[in-house]
């Protein structure tokens, strides 16, 4: 597959300049606009190390995908572009900035899930060169978290993180917007086989992150069952982002260079 080295579609600067308006209005302090008098509140059910090892989860993905944002900058000249993508940088960061004080507040920070680990590290050496690797983050990364952070809502209705995660929520929505924009049109340059290749390696990445985690869950009958459940309607989401950005086998192939 040729690996397009440079980022370099950013035809519609107007919509660029846009988001970089709204993510310069929408810049919050994680130490001031979140009230931290309030202590976290655990429902009687959710002991406070199942709470601490999946928000974990959340600081982690924050913290690799603010890396993995600086990884693309070099490829991103200045404009307006680029200034979406150093929004996102202060954006990711302040994420894990929130999400670490209330784990501190939780009693700190637990390791990296190894299946997360294993799919953070796949994403970032995938086909397709930094393309690639802006699409598994923003398409397929990033949508995972507003799915995790979806069901922890439900599971941990804890006004304190309802309130993280509110604001945490309102950045991410910029991000997909940016992610959207931007790999639409840089996709446009990739030939139908190497569309064709990136996708089948996405639904790959996707496919071994949730065998992998489903046939090591310590959980077995139904837990076991609704984690495959929860897990594979990932996909049918995910799938659903990447063909409104051009990857899919029903996805509009007119465009293919
Ligand atoms: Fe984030
Ligand atoms: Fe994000």
């Amino acid at each position: 597959m040729t690996e397009p080295r440079g980022l370099q579609a950013q035809g519609q600067p107007a919509r660029y300049a846009d988001l970089a308006a709204k993510a310069r209005a929408g810049q919050w302090s994680a130490a001031d606009d979140i009230d931290w008098r309030r202590p976290p509140r655990l429902p009687l059910w959710v002991t406070g190390d199942q709470a601490r090892a999946a928000i974990s989860q959340l600081y982690h993905g924050e913290i690799a995908t603010s890396r993995m944002c600086r990884t693309l900058l070099d490829d991103f000249p200045p404009g307006p572009a680029r200034q979406c993508l150093e929004f996102q940088i202060a954006d990711e960061t302040r994420h894990a900035e929130a999400y670490e004080r209330y784990l501190v507040a939780l009693s700190g920070i637990a390791a990296m899930d190894q299946h997360l680990a294993w799919a953070l590290e796949a994403a970032s050496r995938g086909p397709a060169g930094p393309l690639g690797t802006m699409v598994a983050f923003h398409v397929v990364v990033e949508g995972e978290v507003l799915r995790v952070q979806d069901s922890l809502a439900r599971l941990l209705p804890c006004p304190l993180l309802r309130q993280i995660n509110r604001r945490v929520a309102r950045d991410e929505a910029r991000h997909v917007a940016f992610g959207r924009l931007y790999l639409t049109e840089a996709l446009v340059d990739l030939s139908a086989e190497a569309r064709c290749q990136l996708y089948g390696w996405l639904h790959g990445l996707w496919r071994r992150t949730t065998e992998r985690a489903v046939s090591e869950s310590v959980s077995s009958g139904t837990a076991r069952r609704l984690l495959r459940a929860w897990l594979s309607g990932g996909w049918s989401h995910h799938q659903a982002a990447l063909r409104q950005i051009g990857l899919g086998p029903d996805a509009d192939w007119g465009r293919a260079a």
